[in-house]
């Protein structure tokens, strides 16, 4: 569905990454965890694709996007103001999957936090989640008191050791999934992270948010694919774009 929503809140979190909380009371509702919208930036030739967002939180009639400014399509997007219209297409994307009674690790290395977010929120009510957030430094890390609002264990790491434990943000990671006995892992960060984890987990299931270019977003054009270790592709924009890792090549 594309329709357009109302900007009612611009922040910024750090430097570079900016939450955006749109009115979109249609939506809330049908939006899960691990869904995504595409949000057209302008008319303009050089900026006709929709660039991808996760849906970073729900709450009442507003969905929250936290985004990172990378390129011409982001910066445009973080000179929003309240009040401003959006066109976005969505809710896109599988839901994340939903588990009951586990232990859950949730690893968010950078702004790879901010769809963790509404997925902590949800896993929560019927899990155990213990949260892991890193960045390069203290400045960088996101959403710390949000995810410990949601009275989760919260643990940080930094390349620098400016906050949290020093070092990258897969060492508490690690130490957290050996100490529980069946947990399930879900992981957005850089590549490099999740691939480590799904390196050096054994027998432990691990989902990760995963990112490619997006042409149609809806499963038509193939742009995001990514290869199955079976052979075939999967569609990041349809049957993503939270896989499960062990499933395709990295
Ligand atoms: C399903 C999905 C959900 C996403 N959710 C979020 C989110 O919640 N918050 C967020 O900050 N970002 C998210 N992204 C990434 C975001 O879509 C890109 O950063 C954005 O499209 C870049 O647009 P741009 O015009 O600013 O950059 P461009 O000018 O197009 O590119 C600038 C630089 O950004 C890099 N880049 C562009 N697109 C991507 C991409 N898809 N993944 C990684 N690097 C890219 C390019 O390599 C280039 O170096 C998501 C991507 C996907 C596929
Ligand atoms: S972006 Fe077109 S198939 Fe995924």
């Amino acid at each position: 569905m594309n329709f357009k929503v109302r900007v009612a809140e611009v922040s910024w979190l750090t430097q570079e990454v900016v939450s955006v909380w749109v009115e979109a009371p249609d939506v809330t509702g049908k939006t899960k965890p691990g869904q995504f919208f595409g949000v057209k930036v302008n008319k303009r030739g050089d900026l006709l694709l929709r660039r991808p967002l996760s849906v970073a939180d729900v709450r009442g009639d507003f969905l929250r996007f936290i985004f990172k400014v990378v390129g011409k399509g982001t910066v445009e997007l973080s000179r929003t103001k309240p009040g401003d219209g959006w066109d976005v297409l969505g809710p896109l994307g599988k839901p994340a999957p939903i588990f009951k009674g586990r232990d859950v690790v949730v690893c968010g290395g950078g702004v790879g936090a901010a769809p963790l977010l509404f997925l902590t929120r949800v896993l929560k009510e019927k899990n155990r989640v213990n949260v892991i957030l890193g960045a390069k430094t203290a400045s960088e890390l996101i959403l710390v008191n949000d995810f410990r609002r949601l009275k989760v264990k919260v643990i940080l790491a930094t390349d620098d050791g400016s906050a949290g434990e020093k070092g990258f943000v897969t060492q508490p990671a690690m130490r957290a999934i050996k100490t529980l006995l069946k947990p399930v892992v879900f992981a957005c960060g850089p590549r490099s992270m999740l691939k480590f984890l799904m390196e050096n987990v054994d027998q432990v299931p691990v989902w990760g948010f995963l990112e490619e270019r997006m042409g149609c977003g809806v499963g038509i054009c193939y742009c995001c694919a990514v290869e199955r270790r079976e052979g075939g592709y999967l569609r990041l924009c349809k049957d993503g774009p939270v896989v499960f890792l062990n499933e395709v090549r990295l």
